[in-house]
């Protein structure tokens, strides 16, 4: 069997939060160091300046982002872990595939649909009203970061699969007039996946501010879980751990053992507060090394620097001879 090649990448926008590493980060760090892979993690900055124009949030953030995966033991060293922006041939690329790209693709993307609709829905007058280029072109600076370096698997949320259609349709469309040079992938959506509860009980985003934080002080973090919204049930009432928030967050965190007996004590009528202090305190030792780490790169942002330009340094080994390749076949070169 062919060596699989896993690809994700991590829009640098926001704080990372307890969400993110339970969907995103952990998964992705324990994968990354499979031998049976080659694992290609990145961190889409480019895709965040659609959003975010102010430069020293974008800057921040990158960092923030870049420091927890580290923090948490992504293995840069089996895997290759990189910036977008340093990497000038996903670029170049772009371009090419922007050349064969159907506006028409394009205009069926879904948050592309979906900002159009709110604009009529508005009676805006224009019903592209403040949508850039680069909302616009999205999927096609995705399918570059994909394309780029033959990812075969790409694991994304059920709202990207979109996303990797319109990839393998693009790439599909390069192969058709220049021959057969890019690899089609495939997404991969893991339906257990968790999506965890926020404090008020839906899922946890940035865009609801419902998020707790993944690296504050021990103290802030406590203060954060007692903020978590339960019902008005009194200690000693048997409470029910299903769809219940502090005990969604407390399985995501913990062994089968654990989870069974705070299950047990749910039914023996915990109380909220000592319910959430169980769950601070688990997530709080799953976060103090991880929290020192975190600390020291962020007090030394060159550590941080280093790790991501050795990254970009190995990426570009594979980048830089595929895209000669392809400058040659499209007739540039
Ligand atoms: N669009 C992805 C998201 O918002 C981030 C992303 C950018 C990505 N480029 C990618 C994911 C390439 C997978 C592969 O989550």
């Amino acid at each position: 069997m062919a060596k699989q090649t896993w690809l994700t990448g991590i829009t640098t926008s926001g704080t990372p939060h307890l969400g993110n590493y339970v969907g995103a980060i952990r998964p992705a760090v324990e994968a990354s160091s499979n031998p049976d892979r080659d694992g290609f993690y990145f961190l889409a900055d480019y895709h965040a300046m659609i959003k975010n124009q102010d430069p020293a949030l974008l800057r921040q953030s990158r960092q923030e982002i870049s420091a927890a995966w580290l923090a948490l033991g992504l293995d840069t060293e089996r895997s290759t872990f990189y910036r977008q922006s340093d990497i000038p041939e996903i670029m170049e690329l772009t371009w090419m595939l922007t050349c064969l790209t159907a506006k028409g693709l394009m205009n069926r993307a879904h948050a592309y649909k979906a900002l159009v609709q709110e604009n009529i829905d508005n009676k805006a007058a224009d019903p592209d009203r403040a949508i850039t280029m680069g909302l616009f072109n999205y999927p096609i600076l995705m399918s570059a970061d994909i394309l780029m370096f033959r990812a075969t698997h790409v694991p994304v949320g059920r709202d990207q699969v979109q996303h990797l259609e319109m990839a393998r349709d693009i790439a599909q469309r390069f192969n058709h007039h220049y021959g057969d040079l890019l690899v089609l992938p495939q997404a991969v959506v893991d339906e257990r996946a968790s999506v965890l509860a926020g404090l008020d009980g839906r899922k946890m985003s940035k865009s609801y501010g419902n998020t707790i934080p993944l690296f504050e002080s021990a103290k802030k973090l406590r203060k954060s879980i007692m903020k978590i919204k339960t019902n008005s049930q009194e200690p000693g009432e048997p409470k029910d751990p299903e769809g219940n928030t502090v005990f969604e967050i407390f399985r995501a965190f913990a062994t089968e053992e654990q989870t069974r007996t705070m299950r047990d004590d749910f039914a023996g009528g915990i109380s909220w507060g000592d319910a959430k202090q169980r769950l601070f305190e688990l997530v709080d030792a799953v976060l103090e090394e991880p929290r020192h780490r975190y600390d020291e790169l962020m007090a030394n942002p060159e550590r941080i620097d280093r790790q991501v330009r050795r990254g970009a340094e190995k990426a570009r080994e594979l980048s830089q001879p595929y895209l000669r390749e392809l400058r040659r076949a499209v007739g540039v070169a």
